[in-house]
């Protein structure tokens, strides 16, 4: 940290939401670094108060409004004891509501919307001197490009060796935050949006679609490795439209882009997040059967099993289209594990559609999956539709397709009872003698094994399950494969 205790100030993000979020706060925090700011853990000890937003769901913007009144009584405790403590809202809702929020809520000092997170030090500057400042441009390209530069300066381990805490999402995944050594990181690769399925807010609050460049995503991917990264999640609102002109000059798209990740020695799992259906090419699906370090494990929506819902979501494939994919990259690895996301209650959606929903999932035979009812989001073409459901009956129909996914769920888990998987050992478990670690389809392991194994990947019997737990034992050292002898016994 240059200069002195006395200049150093604290920043506390606030995150919401994604996983996109979880990285942005990062980041946010890296380009405050050179303003001389450290993270906090807490909003209590902090100088400056920032709440990494959502806005995809329900209530989004009201939450926020709530969280700004009880920041408003911690501003002014501070302020009587002479500390200034400035409040900043980033995020979807910041893009969203822009200068409303300004209005409707003096506590905040500064709002900045996704794509202007490297302009944050001046922005700081000018609420430094008075101002009040509104910054919701889009502006991806620069925000990587900055972004990329202080990642470049930050030296060669990829880590900040100021930071004194990481972010954490609402899923409360933080996939360092037990282990000293980052096992597990995420990486961006794409931002935005162009597919407008007409309930959802993202392709108005995170913009077009852009893709950050092959040069940056590898070089940020070498300073994970050599930090001691052993798995890369990619993120992007849309990560399988990602595409870029590789060091061939070719044209690449995700597959490709993996295949050369995987070459990056020490980057043993590769995983991305989130895909659209109509994104899946033939070279990605290759991957999932070529590539070992690629998990067996994919997130791709169908939101409906309705025809009538799907095209009415704009989402601009068939039932039978998604299942046909479903099938294809089954074929390509056969192991995978599918996840999905659903809404409920969409404007129009009949019983029969509904049931349509239910059957998909069943169809699918998805390993975990997330449902929602439909929330109508200001400025989408479906807020508006005239055929909105009532709320008991979204209430109803959500209860009976976690019924369905709960029970997909239960089966997939009780299938791989009795296999060996290999598991990324990331940290020590509840009980004295256990460490607990990730399978490939990213559901946590327990397993009775010394410590030493954390930050290795070891072959594991599963022998039960939980409801959100597998256990297992490590499998003898005559199951595991060279690689990972070398490294059991290191
Ligand atoms: N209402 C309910 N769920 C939504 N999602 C996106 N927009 C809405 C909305 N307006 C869900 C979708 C998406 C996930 C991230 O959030 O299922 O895949
Ligand atoms: Fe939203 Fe559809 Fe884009 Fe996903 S693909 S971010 S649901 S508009």
């Amino acid at each position: 940290m240059s200069g002195s205790d006395r200049d150093l100030k604290r920043v506390f993000v606030k995150t919401y939401g994604c996983q996109m979020n979880v990285y942005d706060s990062e980041r946010m925090t890296d380009a405050l670094a050179p303003a001389g700011y450290v993270a906090v853990d807490n909003a209590e000890a902090a100088d400056l108060i920032l709440l990494n937003t959502c806005h995809i769901r329900e209530k989004a913007a009201e939450k926020v409004y709530s969280e700004l009144g009880r920041l408003r009584r911690l501003k002014s405790e501070a302020a009587e004891s002479g500390r200034t403590v400035l409040v900043g809202v980033a995020g979807c809702v910041a893009q969203a509501e822009g200068a409303e929020i300004v209005r409707r809520a003096p506590v905040v000092d500064l709002v900045v919307g996704p794509q202007s997170y490297q302009r944050l030090p001046g922005i700081l500057a000018e609420v430094a001197g008075g101002k009040r400042v509104v910054e919701t441009d889009f502006a991806v390209e620069e925000k990587f490009a900055v972004l990329d530069r202080i990642a470049t300066s930050r030296g060669e381990d990829g880590r900040r060796p100021d930071r004194e805490s990481q972010s954490r999402g609402e899923d409360g995944r933080r996939p360092d935050r037990e282990s000293k050594k980052r096992l597990s990181a995420f990486l961006t690769v794409q931002e935005g949006c162009d597919k407008f399925c007409t309930f959802c807010v993202v392709p108005y609050t995170r913009g077009a679609e852009v893709s950050r460049p092959v040069k940056a995503i590898l070089a940020e991917a070498e300073r994970l490795a050599a930090a001691g990264v052993r798995e890369v999640t990619l993120l992007g609102q849309n990560v399988n439209a990602w595409h870029g002109e590789g060091p061939d000059g070719r044209a690449w798209g995700l597959g490709r882009l993996l295949a050369r990740l995987a070459e990056i020695p020490g980057l043993d799992r590769l995983r991305y997040i989130t895909s659209h259906p109509r994104d899946m090419d033939g070279e990605l699906i290759a991957a999932h059967r070529d590539l070992a370090s690629l998990m067996p494990y994919l997130h791709l929506p169908v939101q409906s099993g309705s025809d009538r819902v799907l095209a009415a979501m704009n989402r601009r494939h068939t039932r039978a289209d998604y299942l046909r994919l479903i099938e294809r990259i089954r074929a390509a690895r056969p192991d995978i594990a599918l996840s999905g996301d659903f809404i409920v209650g969409f404007p129009g959606e009949s019983e029969a559609d509904f049931e349509d929903t239910l059957s998909i999932v069943e169809d699918v035979g998805y390993a975990s999956a997330f449902s929602f009812k439909y929330s109508p989001r200001p400025g989408t073409p479906a807020a508006t539709a005239a055929d909105q459901i009532e709320e008991s009956k979204k209430a109803d129909r959500l209860a009976r397709l976690q019924a369905v996914i709960d029970a997909c769920q239960k089966t997939f888990n009780h299938s791989t009872v009795g296999s060996t998987a290999e598991i990324l050992f990331e940290r020590r478990g509840r009980h004295a003698g256990q460490i607990v670690g990730r399978s490939p389809w990213l559901l946590p392991v327990q397993v009775e094994a010394p410590e030493t194994l954390i930050g290795s990947i070891g072959r594991v019997v599963i022998e039960s399950v939980s409801s959100n737990s597998l256990f297992g034992r490590l499998a003898g050292r005559e199951a595991m494969p060279d690689r990972l002898l070398a490294e059991a016994s290191a």
